[in-house]
């Protein structure tokens, strides 16, 4: 029987954490740092998920057989380096195969270099040469910080006004500190998330996803971390599955080889399906938040087998995954993706609808009640064998969530319900 350690504290590693309690090999879960829904499920431990130190401290004197990686900072801190070199199995890339993910530019060169379509970019150092690219481009334009920032370092600018201002902000200021800012042509068309566990040349494919990145109903408002996903897209054909398959992660991860940074954990596309086919937008070199939350649990396989093989570097089945869809909606702090107070008190259902079950994503445990710790704080999630009926079991889950301090979007799944009516 295993001991793993699952390295963050939000709601992709309580997708992790829920997926390897089916696990019949797992006898025990430590998850680093946890949050209050984690902690009904594993045990918890003060650990900052980029203190490599303490985590390599921890996983040595409790003989932890695997380690598994959430958040791309505990990878981009060389957290898999250093357990590796100590000896200990992790699942999760070195810091130099991240770079897919934590360099936008590097992720450009792959592309570049295996033929992967993407929009055509330049990446620039200096303002004044950015500002004159941007100007002499159709608009939108869009621009994006070459560095880690959340998901909140893309700028879609309208027009030039817009377009100086977030370039001032990027290459002047000092709000994202120094660094380089790839201006990118603007694609139009509906966006998919393909994750893939990868090690090596070997791609085992997830069940597709779509992430909801704007904060308000009908994609308004700024860009937050994802304020819902659901499974089984309707609108993306069996056909450009395959391709961005065979012709996008497959050739990345081929890429990576080639270069002496293989890939070993997540690859994770967004991808985009334009007038002129699929189209990748952005890499992410981990499980994606929160698209983990409505793919993981339809893996019927064993993830701990998987985990394991990969961290390895040894080949396992390929996964099963259950014909089920789901659908999941983020429950947010009012003020987030701004702005927000922490410490708000949560009323949880005594039960919950068949089929349904609440992910935290930033909650904590003050005084024995359950409290709002984060921007996101839950996502209600739910299984069905329609999209639809699925969309109706998470709203009443949403519905039964007593805290007036949170809100969420109400038309998570719309596209592909309105997809499915046109099938
Ligand atoms: P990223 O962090 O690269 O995923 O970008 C965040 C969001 O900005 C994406 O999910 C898209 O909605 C949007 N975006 C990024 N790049 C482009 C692009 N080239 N064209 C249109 N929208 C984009
Ligand atoms: N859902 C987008 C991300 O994980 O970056």
């Amino acid at each position: 029987m295993k001991k793993v350690l699952v390295i963050g504290g939000g709601g992709r590693e309580h997708a992790i954490v829920d997926a390897l309690g089916r696990s019949p090999q797992v006898e025990k879960i430590y998850c680093a740092p946890g949050n209050a829904g984690i902690a009904l499920q594993a045990e918890c431990i003060p650990i900052k998920d980029t203190d490599v130190e303490a985590l390599l401290e921890f996983a040595q004197s409790n003989s932890i057989d695997l380690t598994v990686v959430g958040p791309e900072a505990a990878l981009a801190a060389g957290v898999v380096d250093a357990f590796r070199s100590s000896g200990l199995k992790i699942f999760g890339h070195t810091a130099a195969a991240a770079r897919i993910e934590t360099s936008k530019e590097f992720a450009k060169q792959v592309m570049e270099r295996c033929g992967v379509p993407t929009a055509s970019y330049r990446s620039f150092s200096d303002y004044q040469d950015a500002l004159a690219y941007v100007s002499s481009r159709p608009f939108p334009a869009v621009l994006k910080y070459d560095g880690l920032a959340a998901g909140k370092g893309v700028v879609i600018a309208n027009n030039l006004v817009e377009a100086d201002a977030a370039l001032k902000d990027m290459l002047v200021g000092e709000s994202f500190g120094k660094g380089r800012v790839v201006v990118e042509d603007y694609l139009e068309g509906p966006e998919f998330s393909f994750m893939a566990f990868v090690d090596g040349t070997r791609v085992y494919p997830m069940p597709l996803a779509q992430d909801h990145k704007r904060v308000y109903d009908g994609d308004k408002g700024p860009n937050t971390g994802g304020m819902g996903a659901y499974t089984g897209l309707p609108f993306i054909g069996a056909d450009d599955r395959s391709f961005a398959l065979d012709n996008i992660l497959r050739k990345v991860a081929e890429n990576m080889v080639s270069i002496g940074a293989p890939l070993s954990g997540v690859l994770y596309g967004g991808l985009m399906k334009t007038a002129d086919g699929v189209k990748v937008i952005e890499f992410n070199a981990r499980f994606g938040d929160p698209e983990t939350e409505v793919v993981l649990p339809l893996l019927d396989s064993d993830i701990y087998e998987i985990f394991e093989a990969v961290a390895e570097g040894r080949p396992c089945g390929e996964p099963i995954w259950s014909s089920d869809v789901t659908m999941g909606v983020v429950l947010a702090t009012k003020g987030y993706p701004g702005h927000y107070e922490k410490g708000f008190p949560i009323e949880m259902p005594d039960s919950v609808p068949t089929g349904s079950f609440a992910f935290h994503m930033g909650t904590a445990l003050r005084n024995e009640g359950l409290v709002t710790a984060g921007g996101r704080v839950l996502m209600c999630v739910a299984r069905a064998s329609s999209l639809a009926e699925a969309r109706t079991c998470a709203y009443t889950l949403v519905d039964n969530v007593r805290c007036p301090a949170l809100f969420c979007r109400r038309d998570i799944a719309r596209q592909g319900l309105e997809a499915e009516r046109e099938i």
